[in-house]
């Protein structure tokens, strides 16, 4: 699970997701567009797009897995598990060259 900044790292439209080219992208043909992991593909955008934080707490509240440093995906295999989103955290999409 990963929990994506809906904002475009070009120049900050709310790009949203085609299930045509299952991609997010903006609705204009010029837009930058990105996989579903939130990594670039094309366009005019600097970097990948920007994930938060995820904690998984388990029913006491104690954190069981959270997003990783690069904000790589985070496991719920817990039916009963919590998910808190910290939108406090940004991680930086990586640049592409
Ligand atoms: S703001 Fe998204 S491609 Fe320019």
């Amino acid at each position: 699970m990963y929990a994506i900044y809906k904002v475009c790292t070009h120049l900050g439209c709310l790009y949203g997701w085609s299930s045509l080219t299952k991609r997010f992208e903006w609705s204009l043909a010029t837009g930058a567009s990105f996989n579903l992991t939130a990594q670039y593909i094309e366009g005019p955008a600097p970097r990948s797009l920007d994930h938060f934080v995820i904690q998984v707490q388990d029913a006491s509240g104690k954190v069981i897995a959270q997003t990783d440093a690069n904000g790589g995906p985070v496991q719920v295999t817990d039916p009963n598990a919590t998910l808190a989103i910290d939108t406090g955290k940004r991680i930086e999409g990586k640049r592409h060259s």
